[in-house]
């Protein structure tokens, strides 16, 4: 596994980077459920992105396919591909996981996969219309991409400035995590570009916005509340004892370093509406290009 002090450190700005997917391979069958040591909950929390995400990444990955035929600039349209690629090995690998590791510790998934596989198809897929029509909504579902973008970028840049190394995570997990993490870091920049390309202006950009934030906190807190209905350590307990249990690990946690703070991603989102905001505000590039090339996931696979 990479060390904290390879992904704290601060490299030469690598510059342009040609997007691409890369084969990795990460064996999370022998994980603990649990797989922050002393932190469940902030555990079952992160978990829920490897349910939430796929379905997610297949509807970026259709979207951005059925708006490349219209994009007339090619800078644009490899960056496109490259997101694409990218995406599309992100939803495998935590297709991969479920199977390999989720069920294997009793949790039976299919309940939530499947919400969000109605969501992501019927509520957010193509609508019959005009071309104009068909257009509009087009550009609408690519801001509320780049909107959701925004926070996989926010999460990208907590997973390699995070301490779960220090705290004992399992690295199998930690390293798939943070892959993730630095490829949308790498790629922070796509969706809003491809999105602009059509129409840009503040409006558009919070109206997606204001759906993407309560749309995610809501996904996320259905997919806490569907796993540990199924994890023994927390399935009995009352709602009393639930919610105690939530907010003391939220405060502990987040002061470890192994869950990322609200107040973070509160301001994330604040900053989000002022017009001068780019997505590359966010993260570092070449701190993430630098874990890539040493992440043992990747290298295994190469
Ligand atoms: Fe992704
Ligand atoms: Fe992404």
């Amino acid at each position: 596994m990479t060390t904290q002090a390879t992904r704290s450190t601060v490299e030469t700005d690598p510059g342009k980077v040609e997007l691409h997917a890369r084969n990795v391979v990460f064996d999370v069958s022998k994980t603990p459920l649990h797989w922050i040591p002393d932190h469940p909950m902030s555990s079952n929390m992160i978990t829920v992105l490897n349910l939430l995400l796929p379905e997610g990444e297949r509807w970026f990955v259709e979207t951005f396919n059925e708006a490349l035929p219209l994009i007339k600039d090619e800078a644009l349209a490899a960056d496109m591909r490259g997101f694409v690629g990218q995406e599309a090995m992100h939803a495998e690998v935590h297709d991969r996981a479920v199977e390999s590791w989720l069920r294997g510790h009793g949790v039976d998934p299919t309940g939530y996969l499947k919400q969000m596989e109605w969501i992501f198809l019927n509520v957010l897929g193509p609508r019959d219309g005009s071309p104009e029509q068909k257009q509009k909504h087009l550009v609408e579902r690519l801001w509320l991409i780049a909107a959701i973008e925004h926070y996989t970028a926010l999460l990208g840049d907590f997973a390699l400035n995070c301490s779960w190394e220090e705290r004992g995570a399992d690295m199998n997990m930690a390293d798939m995590f943070i892959w993730h993490g630095a490829e949308e870091v790498e790629h922070r920049s796509v969706a809003h570009d491809a999105a602009a390309y059509f129409a840009d202006s503040p409006l558009r950009r919070a109206r997606a916005m204001s759906l993407a934030f309560p749309f995610l906190v809501w996904l996320m807190a259905r997919g806490f509340r569907f796993i540990n209905s199924q994890d023994p350590s927390v399935a009995d307990k009352s709602v009393l004892e639930k919610t105690s249990l939530y907010v003391k690990s939220y405060f502990r946690d987040s002061r470890a370093g192994v869950f990322p703070k609200l107040s973070h991603l509160a301001l994330a989102t604040v900053t989000y509406f002022k017009p001068s905001f780019v997505p590359a505000d966010i993260g570092d590039t070449a701190q993430a290009v630098a874990f890539l090339a040493a992440s043992p996931g990747a290298r295994r696979a190469a």
